[in-house]
Formats: structure tokens, sequence, C-alpha cells
């Protein structure tokens, strides 16, 4: 899927201070399969723009087209629905729920299929090297570890676009370049397109374009 956006800014309205302007008129275009790397200084812009592209929150003022449709001129349920279909994220922490083994936390974004789904949960395992741990619960993991079952869980709905906010920001070089190849290979064997917010000079030479932002703004 491709995403263009115009004219996005986000503010917050802070009582008694100034407002906050964390992103100035962004425009950008990502074709269809395209992986980008998304870097620039802490503060800049990075998660707060990818929430906005993942649809997890609404821009103060522009609009995000997906494939040409105006997301944000959809009400929430449009926007719930069209990230559980097209959307995968991993975060810079797993968010895996405590409670659950690895297997049913892959499964959760689909919970109500999961009898259908468990054989695509297990494949994604396997592909990640996670199978031997699919009963194991998250804080039996390492770091690494988490970390790619938060990459399987986000594959469980063969995602259209791939949003991953500094999934190796926790690890150490090794493990984080494992956790990155996995990104890549997943997407490119999805087709999918890939926006990957790093910090890593090496990793973002890797991808087909570089979005750089500076203080809220689109540099490149
Ligand atoms: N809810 C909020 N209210 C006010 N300001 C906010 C809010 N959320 C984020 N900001 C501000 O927006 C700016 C950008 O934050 P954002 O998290 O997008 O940066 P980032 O580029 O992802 O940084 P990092 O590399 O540290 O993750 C920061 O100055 C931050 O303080
Ligand atoms: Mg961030």
């Amino acid at each position: 899927m491709n995403i263009k956006t115009e004219n996005l800014s986000k503010n917050y309205k802070k009582k008694d201070s100034l407002d906050v302007d964390v992103l100035r008129n962004i425009q950008l275009e990502i074709a269809s399969g395209q992986k980008v790397a998304l870097t620039g200084p802490s503060g800049s812009g990075k998660s707060t723009l990818v929430h906005i592209l993942g649809l997890m929150d609404r821009p103060t003022t522009g609009n995000v087209y997906i494939d040409g449709i105006d997301c944000f001129a959809e009400n929430d349920k449009y926007l719930c629905a069209m990230r559980k279909k097209n959307i995968g994220f991993v975060f810079q922490f797993h968010y895996l729920m405590p409670d659950f083994t690895v297997l049913e936390n892959i499964l959760l974004p689909v919970w109500r299929d999961r009898n259908i789904k468990i054989k695509l949960a297990r494949s994604i395992l396997e592909k990640i090297g996670l199978l031997h741990r699919q009963y194991h619960f998250p804080n039996e993991l390492s770091g690494g570890e988490q970390q790619r079952a938060a990459l399987a869980r986000a594959l469980i709905n063969s995602p259209r676009i791939i949003f991953a906010d500094e999934p190796t920001g926790n690890l150490d070089r090794v493990t984080g370049l494992d956790i990155e190849k996995l990104l890549f290979e997943s997407a490119a064997e999805l087709n999918s397109t890939l926006i990957l917010v790093t910090h890593s000079q090496e990793l973002a030479a890797k991808a087909d374009k570089i979005i750089k932002m500076t203080d809220g703004k689109k540099m490149i």
C-alpha cells in the first residue's frame, strides 16, 4: 500500500504554557512496497509521525492517504478496522501480555480466528526461530526473543504496511541487526511497505529511501 501526506501538522495545546508544535507541514510520499528509514535526533517527531501514519493518533491538521483513501476523514471505527486489516506495528518495547504465552500473544490480534490462524502463527514462529519458545511466557525470554515475538505478532495479519519504531533500541548490536534483518526479510516476503524508525546509519543505508526529521520538519 502507498502512503501520502498533505500538510500534516501536530501540536499539543498546553494550559498556561506555549503550544508545542511537534510536526509542521509534513509532505511525504511512500510507494507501495518501499522500505523507508525514518531518522532524526531525539524529540524531532519521529514517533509522533509514525503513530499518525499508523492511524493510532489523529493529526491536528492535514491528511494521510493510504492507497488514496483520506483516512482521517473517517471515524475511529474505520481507522481501527483499517489498522487491524492492513497495519503491523513493532514498538521499542515489546508490549507483550505477561500472562499469555508467546503463541497466545501472537494470536491476540486475531483472537476470534485463533483456531484458523494457529498454523500461520507457528509457521511465523518457525521462520523467526522462536517455535521452541511458543509455550513460554514473555518474562522467560531474552530481550531479543521478546522483540522477535513482537515482530511475529505484527506479522500475524499479513500487514500491507509495517511500522517499527526503534525496534532494536534496547538490544545489543548483534541482536539488533538480527531483528532488523528479520524485519526487512518479512517485509520483502509479504511485499509490504516498511517504515522503520532508526538511529542506525548502517540500517538506514539498507533502505530504499531515507526520511530525515529535524525539529518536526521533514528535511529529506
Ligand atoms: N502528549 C504530548 N504533549 C506535549 N508534547 C509532546 C507529547 N508527546 C510528544 N511531545 C513532544 O513532541 C516532541 C517529539 O516527540 P517524539 O516522541 O515524536 O520524538 P522522537 O523523534 O520519536 O524522539 P526519540 O528519538 O527520543 O524517540 C518532543 O519534544 C515531545 O516532548
Ligand atoms: Mg521516538
